[in-house]
């Protein structure tokens, strides 16, 4: 296994560019499901999660070859209808295989894909929205068993505790395009990626309005064919990569971001104080000043994203005075806040809040990642702090960023990889 090894303390500068978006590309390869025409997928990134997913369509029988940001998914020996645990437990996206596999075949084994170290992540509303289309579900042996002689269209509330969920619209959405009649998801989240899976769905000939809003309709068809799209950017890479701008103090551009999808977080960075420039479809981040610290809370899209916390926490913790972090999405997602005070930072958790006083430095130590955005939080850390930071299970990071080491590495940053 490797670790990653930051010699703080350089300013960031240059320029960089984001990559496709992983939770985009992720349900979009699981919606080639849906026909057994070939599909197109361009700007798919290069990561450990898109080539699980890769493995899985293959495992349910697609030819899925990858070349530079571009997928190409076909049918080699007739879709099935199982997806084993040993690849759904390595990655929790699989679950969105059911949507599709049960629209197309009108039955499904796929394993439930069991807990996570970001707290408990239920699936009740995934099942709840399938019922709902008059499928049929059993859980036997850690496996959702869902058949239907046939779906039908239907009204369904997708909120939960928590708000709207992500994959369980990707999974109802993916179904009610086969089903026969009319659904409307209300509550639905809305999500960029939820929207972009739309915008290829409706490429394969599916009818859907509303998606990007809590409403979406969709007219059940019946056939879908094969389609070519393009995966829109990551708004969660390109805001780390703002943050790993901000937190050097460093004069970086940022291309390719859709600046639509980020008000949440940019809200926040023009609070503290930020200089932004925005041309086109880039973005140039100055450090001209010292940050204020802000008060955030996470919320389903279009608040602050709950996948960029760790991150502002980082940053937060090198910012004068205090801050307070509430997390609504996952009441438990905290496990970086150790990890940074073991870098000298002061923060302190009091159930779903982090209280942070920002210090003047951060000083490298060994720490460890305990999952994707709890890595590049401590990375953005590392590039801050004075002498050495080396990160464990840095495995964590290649799951959802496309050669971050070489972009921060483009940008000056001393990075490089040991083995543990
Ligand atoms: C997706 C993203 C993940 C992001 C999360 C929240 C992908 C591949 N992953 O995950 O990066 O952190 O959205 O923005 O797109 N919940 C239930 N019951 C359910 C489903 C969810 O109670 O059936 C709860 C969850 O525990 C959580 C909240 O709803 O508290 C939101 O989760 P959800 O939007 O479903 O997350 P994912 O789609 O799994």
């Amino acid at each position: 296994m490797d670790k990653l090894i930051i010699e703080g303390g350089v300013k960031l500068s240059g320029e960089v560019t984001v990559s496709g978006a992983k939770n985009a590309a992720l349900p979009i390869l699981a919606a080639t499901l849906l026909t057994d025409d070939a599909c197109i997928i361009k700007g798919v990134p290069d990561l450990r999660d898109t080539s699980t997913m890769q493995k899985i369509l293959r495992s349910l029988g697609k030819t899925a070859e990858y070349d530079s940001g571009n997928c190409m998914i076909s049918s080699a020996k007739g879709t099935n209808h199982f997806a084993d645990y040993k690849l759904v437990s390595t990655m929790r996206a699989s679950f969105c295989v059911l949507g599709p596999l049960l629209g197309k075949l009108k039955k499904a084994k796929v394993s439930l894909p069991g807990g996570c170290v970001i707290g408990a992540r239920p699936v009740d509303l995934h099942l709840k929205g399938l019922r709902a289309l008059s499928a049929d579900i059993t859980i036997e042996g850690g496996y959702v068993i869902a058949k239907a002689d046939k779906l039908c269209g239907a009204r369904i509330y997708l909120g939960g505790a928590f708000g709207s969920s992500v994959l369980a619209t990707d999974n109802v959405m993916m179904a009610a395009v086969l089903a026969s009649g009319r659904t409307v998801i209300e509550c639905a989240a809305c999500e960029p990626e939820v929207a972009d899976l739309a915008e290829f769905l409706i490429k394969m000939g599916a009818k859907i309005k509303g998606h990007g809003t809590p409403a979406i309709e969709i007219e059940g068809v019946k056939h879908l064919h094969g389609a070519s799209h393009t995966i829109i950017p990551d708004r969660i890479e390109a805001g780390t990569l703002m943050l790993a701008a901000l937190i050097t103090e460093g004069d970086v551009l940022i291309k390719n971001i859709l600046f639509q999808h980020q008000g949440g977080l940019l809200d926040k960075l023009e609070e503290a104080g930020a200089s932004i420039t925005k041309v086109d479809s880039s973005m140039r981040l100055r450090c001209a000043k010292k940050l204020k610290p802000v008060n955030i809370t996470t919320f389903p899209y279009p608040g602050f994203p709950t996948d960029m916390q760790a991150q502002i926490m980082s940053l937060m913790s090198v910012t004068p005075g205090i801050s307070v972090i509430t997390e609504k999405v996952y009441p438990d997602r905290f496990m970086h806040v150790s990890e940074l005070n073991r870098m000298g930072a002061h923060i302190q958790k009091e159930g779903p809040y982090a209280i942070v006083e920002g210090v003047r430095e951060l000083s490298g130590a060994p720490v460890m990642a305990s999952d994707l955005r709890a890595s590049a939080c401590l990375v953005l850390a590392g590039l801050a702090a004075t002498g050495k930071t080396s990160i464990s299970r840095i495995y964590h990071l290649e799951r959802g960023y496309e050669n971050m080491e070489a972009k921060l590495e483009k940008l000056g940053a001393r990075v490089w990889r040991e083995k543990e």
